[in-house]
């Protein structure tokens, strides 16, 4: 047997109930002394930003917060953050929240170590420079931004989303405490849910898998598989909230080695065009997507069924488009504003996206894309 040289890469991670109340002891470990905490006005509304900040406290640092970041964060709003930043003079980022913080915070502290805006930074490997250590909580399971080296941006001028990829955004520490998700409403948790049962059934199918991702997306998809609907049907059932944490984790794991696919690049337009949201947009495709990769992939396919716990007889894309109805996630593109006259448009930007298109098992062409959309329109 011949193994593909491969790598993997994680931040240090802390995972349990109440960890967070610990935030402290971290802090003063990474020499901090005055703290930047990037969050939105909906978890400062819910008290959760309050919360943190008694614990961060207990370090005896100074605190300055910033919490007017925008859900799926334009470059504008990032922006308007390092630029108040650096005038606040903070030496520790603290993320806390989904993707749209957490992503927003990985390159705020990235800009605060190194000159110049975040449109230099766009791409692979852009920035020269480790900047300010980050601490990430995240309050959703889904995006694994904790965990990555890539943070998603939307640029108005080009209508599209695009991305910062570099180890020097990987987290100092990702912080995982499920009672922080316990406030999520139950459409967000069943968005960011479903997409990070993306992250673990692409990752595991991607032409990136190796080794050790693979047992990670595995557990990924058993954890989410199993606890999905209940976190969704009852926010306060923590049992569910502490298994789609580890779920979450094992698929972020696996995400950040593996890497998504087709799911994830025929999703770019609908966030970049319509404005969708990262989570509903993934999960509105990933029945489609997989449905016709599902011909060419007949053993993978029976594994993944298997470890998503379905009644005997029941395939993988039908498991997977029933867990999606059962959590109240639209059926159709169309249900969420997209008309038959932008499948051509969304085709030819998907293709563009061959970052993610080139790790699909399948190689899939214009024809076949196109054909996807129509079936999920
Ligand atoms: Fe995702």
């Amino acid at each position: 047997m011949t193994i593909k040289t491969f790598s993997f890469l994680a931040p240090p991670i802390i995972f349990g109930i109440k960890s967070a109340e610990n935030i402290g002891e971290h802090l003063t470990r990474l020499g901090a002394r005055h703290v930047l905490v990037i969050s939105d006005r909906g978890l400062e509304k819910a008290g959760l930003v309050n919360q943190l900040c008694g614990w961060i406290c207990k370090a005896n640092v100074a605190i300055t917060t910033y919490v007017d970041i925008e859900p799926e964060p334009s470059i504008h709003s990032v922006r308007a953050c390092v630029n108040f930043a650096r005038q606040a003079g903070c030496d520790l980022v603290v993320g806390m929240g989904g993707g749209s913080a957490m992503d927003s915070a990985k390159v705020v502290a990235a800009l605060l170590g190194n000159a110049g805006d975040i449109m230099d930074y766009l791409g692979l490997n852009k920035i020269p420079h480790k900047g300010m250590p980050t601490i990430l909580l995240p309050t959703t399971a889904g995006t694994g931004s904790e965990i990555g080296r890539g943070a998603v941006f939307y640029v108005p001028e080009r209508q599209s989303k695009e991305a910062v990829f570099s180890s020097y955004i990987l987290a100092d520490l990702a912080l995982i405490d499920p009672l922080l998700a316990l406030s999520a409403p139950a459409s967000v948790t069943a968005s960011s849910g479903l997409d990070a049962l993306c992250h673990a059934l692409e990752s595991y199918t991607g032409r990136a898998a190796n080794p050790l991702s693979m047992p990670f997306a595995e557990l990924g998809i058993k954890w989410i598989g199993k606890w999905l609907a209940s976190a969704v049907v009852d926010g306060g059932n923590l049992e569910a909230r502490e298994g789609m944490a580890l779920g979450c984790l094992y698929a972020s794991i696996a995400l950040a080695n593996a890497n998504t696919h087709a799911v994830h690049a025929l999703a770019y337009p609908l966030q970049g065009k319509n404005r969708i949201v990262h989570g509903k947009a993934n999960s509105v495709l990933l029945p489609y997507v997989f449905k016709a990769l599902a011909p060419e992939l007949p053993e993978k396919f029976a594994e993944m069924a298997s470890w998503m716990n379905l009644a005997r007889g029941v395939s993988l894309v039908e498991g997977i488009t029933c867990l999606a109805e059962q959590i109240g996630i639209p059926a159709k593109m169309s249900d969420m504003g997209v008309t038959a006259s932008q499948l051509e448009d969304f085709t030819q930007e998907a293709l563009q996206v061959r970052r993610l298109l080139d790790n699909c098992p399948v190689t899939l062409d214009a024809t076949q894309i196109q054909a996807i959309y129509q079936d999920a329109l």
